[in-house]
């Protein structure tokens, strides 16, 4: 019997499936991460972690967890762990690939026409009692159908997301490390700019201040990968200055980002709280997945979701 070590509780049954198995599971029971002391206590006394985006899991930590046989992560990124001293102590590491691909592009998509159509300062004006009438040049946007949309980093999310650009009837560029434009020709074209790419020391800071001089005065930056590929301070200043028109994110850096934090005083600004595969199923099919890649080390196999 092994112990699995589950950092917050999950939606659906797919613990379950450990205890069938023979398992025991230590589940931590509040609905915010564990304390760094209790993540090394109970880490240190487990044979699988199945952790979540909000664990820093990095070599101290794996240091003092001897049994340790198994990490799954249940996020797709997996930017949370130092991959390479789990590798250095054959621990393998899984992720939650292909679940949360649609649910994510419908995010990153509910933003763009979010902030290009002024949604929240409408819904706004109407509880506020500003709603005073029809107005030819009250609260306009930009259309989002003829747009071009350039999506940085082409894997999964970033296909999903073209997939429904096209369908809104927009130009879509995209720019990865194997194909499309360069970036800075696609930052200089694009009406939108739509980020999907994981955070690794390459791409931290991607969108600094001289990535947001290239975009258009009028276009729109949107970030539903990790808050790292931007620089925040610089893109709170090219919201205060107008350099771009406005910018839509699911992530920020850190998370939570406090209520008072500086970023949330720049105009056209859209913040939501990581909800990208926030959906009843796809939380769930995470669950199955995290799940799988556990049993499956506990069993001696390959994880089928490893962490790349
Ligand atoms: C992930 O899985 O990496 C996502 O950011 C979670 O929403």
């Amino acid at each position: 019997m092994a112990r699995v070590f589950v950092t917050r509780r999950l939606p659906g049954d797919a613990l379950e499936r450990l205890r069938a198995g023979g398992h025991e599971i230590d589940v931590w029971p509040e609905p915010t991460p564990p304390p760094r002391d209790a993540l090394r206590e109970r880490t240190a006394r487990a044979d699988a972690l199945l952790c979540m985006l909000t664990d820093p899991v990095d070599a101290e930590l794996l240091e003092g967890a001897p049994r340790l046989r198994a990490i799954a992560n249940y996020a797709v990124g997996s930017d949370n762990i130092d991959l390479a001293a789990a590798r250095d102590r054959g621990i393998p590491v899984g992720v939650t690939p292909g679940v949360l691909t649609d649910a994510t592009a419908d995010i990153a998509f509910a933003l763009l026409l979010a902030i290009a159509r002024r949604l929240p300062e409408g819904e706004a004006a109407v509880r506020a009692g500003d709603w005073l009438t029809w107005g030819p040049d009250w609260l306009l946007g930009r259309d989002v159908h003829s747009a071009t949309l350039g999506i940085v980093g082409r894997g999964r999310i970033g296909t999903a997301v073209a997939r429904r650009a096209e369908g809104f009837g927009m130009n879509v560029l995209h720019h990865s490390r194997s194909s499309g434009v360069p970036l800075d020709e696609l930052l200089a074209r694009a009406d939108f700019v739509s980020l999907h790419l994981p955070l690794t020391p390459e791409t931290r800071h991607l969108i600094d201040a001289a990535a947001l001089e290239r975009m258009r005065p009028t276009a729109y930056l949107v970030n539903t990968a990790r808050g790292g590929v931007v620089d925040q301070d610089a893109l709170a200043a090219s919201l205060h200055d107008g350099t771009i028109a406005g910018a839509a994110l699911d992530v920020t850096d850190p998370e939570p980002l406090p209520p008072d934090h500086p970023l949330l005083d720049a105009p056209n600004l859209i913040v939501l709280p990581h909800l990208g595969s926030a959906t009843h199923a796809t939380r769930r099919a995470m669950a199955d997945l995290a799940v799988d890649n556990v049993l499956a080390a506990l069993d001696g196999k390959p994880m089928p979701h490893p962490a790349s």
